[in-house]
């Protein structure tokens, strides 16, 4: 009999929006005529349609495909040119942030990146998350078995956890001791906070002490409204030497069904192996792109193109003042509701702690049977995350508005 990768099996319960689902569609299937309406704020998937310019763009690169003089077939696994020279020049370049083009390498999403990241890693690495964390980080370890098996809290083995409270303004410390690979996300998921350049300045230095790598999660990026604060790792001297950044359209273009992103790995950017000789991970990112990945398709790319656009610009802070408007709402419904409220100003996401030391699940029960509002048990993103709930902004306005009425209505 063949033999399945035991990791699996140490991984806690299902993905935490899974489980979210289970509960939901036990409430849904309790309502079959589907009344009281329930409204959405749990995982966070955009609800807008796609900017006109993207849609533009896509319509002409499938009239292209139709044709035998332009149709294309396998495009470059690391992404087209022309989108890898747009993505460096107006996200970095212009911005006074050296990037190469070919230090770009578009794929079909952070998430998957954030994953895939570690075939290029050796399973020796101490590996630093912080806590509330994306569950993506640490699972996708699991899966890698780089873990031990998780207690009955549900932290894993061999990994460091970095404590997020009101008291570090949710952003993690370095720790003490020596780690190799550090997940840091800001603006952050879940908790809303976003990093100051001072704090990534403190983690470049660490980095650099410590010959580790930051893999750099920018996925939220376009919701930074603080002018001074960094939107990307690589303003901080010394980061094209230790980090690696992901970025995403999903949550700037509306892409998240889409499909499209990008990571940068610098040229710069090293690592050492078993015997501790030092060498590059810019060829190995591009040799495991070109070997398990075929590319993002053509059509999609030219959408992803069309957001660096001046009209795709302008339409893309529409998007983004549409959600952090909503978020502007849910804080201040959440704290007329005398909630106390985290996030949700350089983040479309809202961290609220639980009344009365109730749990995560305990107030997602609650919520969703009461004001039948879907939101996110923070206990889902860690230890740390046990009493708080996180309120997605992406929503409609009208949505957004009718979920703060309904949090002022709840008596806990
Ligand atoms: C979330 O709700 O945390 C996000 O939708 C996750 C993701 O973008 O993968």
């Amino acid at each position: 009999m063949s033999f399945l990768n035991d990791h699996y099996l140490k991984l806690k319960a299902g993905y935490l929006f899974p489980e979210i689902g289970r509960r939901v569609k036990a409430f849904t299937d309790a309502h079959p005529d589907g009344a009281p309406r329930l409204i959405r704020c749990g995982i966070g998937d955009v609800t807008e349609p796609l900017p006109p310019a993207v849609i533009r763009a896509m319509h002409r690169a499938v009239d292209e495909m139709g044709v035998r003089e332009t149709f294309r077939g396998y495009g470059p696994e690391q992404g087209y040119p022309w989108l890898r020279a747009a993505i460096a020049k107006h996200d970095y370049r212009d911005r006074g942030v050296e990037v190469a083009d070919d230090e770009i390498f578009v794929s079909d999403g952070s998430k998957c990146d954030s994953g895939n990241i570690l075939d290029i890693f050796g399973p020796q690495n101490k590996i630093a998350v912080s806590d509330p964390v994306y569950p993506v980080y640490v699972d996708t370890n699991v899966m890698a078995g780089h873990t031990g098996p998780a207690n009955e809290e549900g932290a894993y083995g061999k990994l460091v956890y970095l404590p997020c409270t009101p008291r570090n303004g949710f952003i993690p410390e370095p720790p003490k001791r020596h780690v190799d690979l550090i997940y840091l996300c800001s603006p952050n998921n879940p908790t809303g906070a976003a990093a100051t350049r001072e704090q990534l300045t403190t983690w470049v230095n660490y980095a650099r002490e410590h010959r580790a790598v930051i893999l750099f999660d920018a996925a939220y990026e376009a919701y930074l409204t603080d002018p001074g604060l960094p939107h990307s790792i690589y303003e901080v001297p010394g980061a094209r030497e230790c980090a690696i950044e992901f970025r995403s359209f999903s949550k700037n273009g509306g892409f998240t069904g889409t499909r499209c992103a990008f990571t940068v790995v610098p040229k710069s950017l090293c690592a050492q192996t078993k015997t501790g000789e030092v060498q590059p991970l810019h060829p190995l990112w591009l040799r495991r792109m070109t070997t398990k990945f075929n590319g993002v398709s053509y059509i999609v790319q030219r959408g992803a193109e069309a957001l660096y656009s001046d009209e795709g610009q302008a339409q893309v802070r529409g998007l983004i003042e549409h959600y952090l408007g909503n978020a502007k709402v849910l804080r201040e419904g959440a704290r007329k509701a005398k909630l106390k409220v985290y996030g949700g100003q350089d983040a479309p996401y809202i961290w609220v702690r639980t009344p009365k030391g109730i749990t995560s699940w305990a107030a997602f029960d609650k919520i969703l049977n009461e004001a039948n509002v879907v939101i996110t048990p923070g206990s889902g993103f860690g230890r740390k995350g046990e009493g708080y709930f996180r309120i997605s902004a992406f929503n409609s306005r009208a949505n957004a508005e009718e979920v703060a009425r309904r949090l002022q209505e709840l008596r806990w």
